[in-house]
């Protein structure tokens, strides 16, 4: 393999959302750095590294600082579950962030409430080549009724999941499992325009966006981000979660020409 050859990080924050993605790997081999498992290898002839990073922001950005410094990847794309806020969104739709903010930065009055204090940055615009490449990658997921055949009818039936739909907007992040109506009414009442909620991608976005390394954050929604969240969950990422990351991966990386 040439050493200019482009290398994709793939990331997730826990072992549901991506291990169907490290099952996909030809030629793996696998390095332990600071408490992560890194998983090198192909996928459809593509370079990738794959890991799954923890939850929260700081487990978040550490594990994406490393793909980017030991394993020199040159794009991200990072797969996972988030809780609806938006009213129109059900569980198994699927989210393309086009911007991302940290929903629970707030050093006001030193600074605007959202904004990174510093970097004068309070959303990470995704790269706009990236995002519309996700978007086309799910929109045809998404129309072969695919994950139809893959996910069981009762599982699909238990979650409501008839056809899933893909959105693209904001998504926020932040460190804390959205349990409470109330937590999305508040979040609503700040951010308006939020689609769903989950615990990394806007970290993992700050790390590249300050890296210069396009990023691409896809969310699956699992839960409706109240009081039935835990419950949803658990049995989501238990029986859809991977489906749907492994779907996402194959078609975001067709198959490339053997070098
Ligand atoms: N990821 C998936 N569901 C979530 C929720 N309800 N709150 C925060 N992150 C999530």
């Amino acid at each position: 393999m040439s050493t200019t050859e482009k290398i994709i990080g793939i990331m997730g924050a826990i072992p549901e959302e991506i291990n169907g993605v490290i099952a996909l790997l030809q030629h793996q081999e696998k390095t332990v750095i600071g408490q992560r498992t890194y998983y090198t290898g192909t996928i459809n002839n593509q370079k990738v590294v794959v890991v799954y990073s923890r939850i929260g922001k700081v487990a978040a950005a550490t594990t994406v600082s490393t793909l980017l410094l030991r394993f020199n990847i040159d794009e991200l794309i990072f797969t996972g579950v988030a809780g609806a806020i938006h009213p129109d969104l059900r569980v198994g739709d699927i989210v393309v962030g086009t911007s991302l903010v940290q929903h629970d930065m707030n050093a006001f009055p030193l600074f605007p409430i959202h904004e990174i204090p510093l970097l004068g940055i309070s959303a990470f615009l995704a790269d706009e080549a990236a995002v519309k490449k996700a978007e086309a990658a799910i929109d045809h997921l998404l129309d072969q009724q695919h994950l139809h055949q893959l996910i069981s009818k009762e599982e699909l039936m238990a979650f409501g999941i008839e056809h899933p739909k893909r959105y693209s907007g904001l998504i926020a992040s932040g460190d804390q499992f959205f349990h409470q109506h109330q937590q999305k009414v508040n979040l609503q009442h700040h951010l308006g325009d939020v689609l769903c909620v989950e615990m990394e991608g806007a970290a993992v976005a700050q790390v590249c966006y300050e890296f210069g390394v396009p990023f691409t954050v896809i969310r699956t929604i699992s839960d409706e981000a109240n009081e039935s969240s835990t419950i949803d969950f658990q049995r989501f990422i238990q029986k859809v979660s991977s489906c749907y990351s492994i779907e996402v991966i194959q078609q975001l990386i067709p198959m490339k020409k053997a070098l």
